[in-house]
């Protein structure tokens, strides 16, 4: 049986009062579409439809080749919009699962009951809802004597008598396909001159159709962001869903309230997460790490046994045993392998720095390609810009850099090299050889593999 997800993500978000299309807007850095794209993708067996309109380019290029999009021209209301895509589905899939792109927290979990429900249905649909004392401008879900759904009636167009109804339009649904693409030409105009979704349940039951509704187990999964309040509000409970999942898998996080990890981070067994700590992006952490406090780490990959104090860490590959902090920063491109020490002020970008390699204090690294063992002395540079390009710095194995030396690129040293403190070096440096000075010269060969 195939089901099809549809989200809808055509609307402006006025409320946000932004530039950018609501649904693009990240929570714990990744855009709230996509929360949304993945839950329905692991639920459904063909290729989600997204309705876009606002924005409509930026949207389509986050979705990719994940998805694909129906642009509605003219936000005519939520009936129009799934209305859009009865060209690409009708007689191609069984089931449609309708969702909104602006809810983020509604599971996987919760779409499975939802289509599960319907599979089992005689009737063409089901809908979810939501049991809660703030009806924050959600569809009241009217039902009659005997407990079956009427109808779904707006805030706007509520009675009084109805605004007192606490269960609630989430604004997922799962139709019969055939059933949805003959009935939704039908719907009329709302008095607000919008094709509403909602009114195909009145449509639906006048014409003898039982509506079963699911509610929500967790009704924290229905909050839907129209404004930047929400927003917040979803990523602190998306924040304790991640934190409390990872926890659950045995990771020790000391306050998960100043603890933000991303949806897509994965951390090994017996790690220790200290407070304000932020893991973002695609960055994974091996097992018995310690980090933070204090500490930023974004599209990284850390091993297994890896410290790391009060430092910020961008597109790095730190490898098992790494000591790093406190005051480090990794830039793209650094690559820290087995064992290296780096202590406080320093800066690695666009370089590797081989095992057990130490890099204690105040260095800058940038374009270098370092060995095993070296030890780089305090205030060392890699002068790697001469104003107009990027020039690359060599180091052997075992290679001792003085204090405060700068190593002005192109330059190599040659393995089991020495630069003697403040030396200013512009010419490559022969295998054992000790060079002092400014600029710097060779004054004796030093005993080889001493
Ligand atoms: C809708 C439901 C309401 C439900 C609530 C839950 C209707 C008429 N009302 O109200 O019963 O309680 O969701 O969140 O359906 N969209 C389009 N094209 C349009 C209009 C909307 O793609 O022409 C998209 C929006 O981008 C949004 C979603 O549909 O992602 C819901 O639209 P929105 O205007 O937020 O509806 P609500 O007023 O929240
Ligand atoms: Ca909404």
């Amino acid at each position: 049986m195939n089901v099809t997800g549809v989200v809808l993500a055509a609307g402006q978000g006025k409320r946000m009062h932004s530039k950018l299309s609501k649904v693009l807007h990240p929570l714990l850095g990744r855009e709230m579409l996509l929360y949304v794209l993945e839950a329905v993708r692991e639920v459904t067996n063909t290729q989600p439809v997204f309705v876009i309109g606002h924005e409509a380019d930026a949207v389509r290029e986050k979705l990719g080749e994940a998805a694909r999009v129906v642009v509605q021209e003219k936000q005519l209301g939520t009936g129009h919009a799934v209305l859009q895509v009865k060209p690409l589905l009708r007689g191609n899939t069984d089931l449609v699962l309708v969702t909104n792109g602006d809810m983020p927290l509604l599971t996987s979990e919760t779409y499975q009951r939802l289509i599960t429900a319907q599979k089992a249905n005689p009737d063409p649909i089901t809908m979810l809802t939501v049991e809660t004392e703030d009806p924050h401008g959600f569809g009241r879900v009217v039902r009659d004597d005997q407990g079956f759904v009427q109808c779904i009636v707006e805030e706007a167009q509520a009675t009084p008598e109805q605004m007192n109804i606490r269960e609630l339009n989430v604004g997922a649904y799962c139709f019969d396909s055939d059933w949805l693409w003959e009935a939704l030409p039908q719907l009329g105009i709302s008095p607000k001159g919008e094709y509403y979704l909602t009114d195909l349940i009145y449509q639906a039951v006048s014409e003898g159709i039982k509506v079963q509704a699911l509610c929500l187990e967790d009704p924290t999964e229905a909050i839907g962001i129209n404004n930047r309040v929400h927003l917040a509000e979803a990523e602190a409970l998306m924040r304790q869903r991640i934190n409390r999942r990872l926890m659950l898998e045995g990771v020790t996080i000391m306050d998960p309230q100043t603890t933000y990890i991303g949806p897509e981070v994965t951390v090994g067994q017996d790690s220790f997460i200290w407070p304000n700590t932020y893991l973002l992006g695609k960055t994974t952490i091996g097992e018995d790490c310690e980090l933070g406090p204090n500490t930023l780490v974004h599209d990284t990959r850390i091993g297994n046994g890896v410290k790391v104090l009060a430092s910020v860490l961008e597109n790095a590959v730190v490898e098992d045993e790494v000591n790093i902090g406190p005051f480090a920063h990794l830039r793209s491109g650094a690559h820290l392998a087995r064992g290296v020490h780096m202590g406080n002020f320093g800066e690695v970008k666009s370089s590797y720095l081989g095992p057990g390699t130490k890099m204690g204090h105040f260095s800058y690294i940038g374009d270098a390609t370092i060995g095993p063992d070296v030890n780089i002395g305090a205030g060392t540079i890699t002068c790697n810009f001469d104003g107009e390009r990027k020039h690359p710095t060599k180091i052997g194995a075992g290679v001792f850099i003085g204090s405060d030396t700068m190593l002005v690129a192109p330059i190599s040293l040659g393995d089991g090299a020495r630069t003697g403190a403040g030396s200013v070096v512009t010419k490559d440096v022969e295998p054992y050889h000790l060079v002092v000075g400014v600029p710097a010269r060779a004054i004796r060969k030093l005993i080889s593999g001493e």
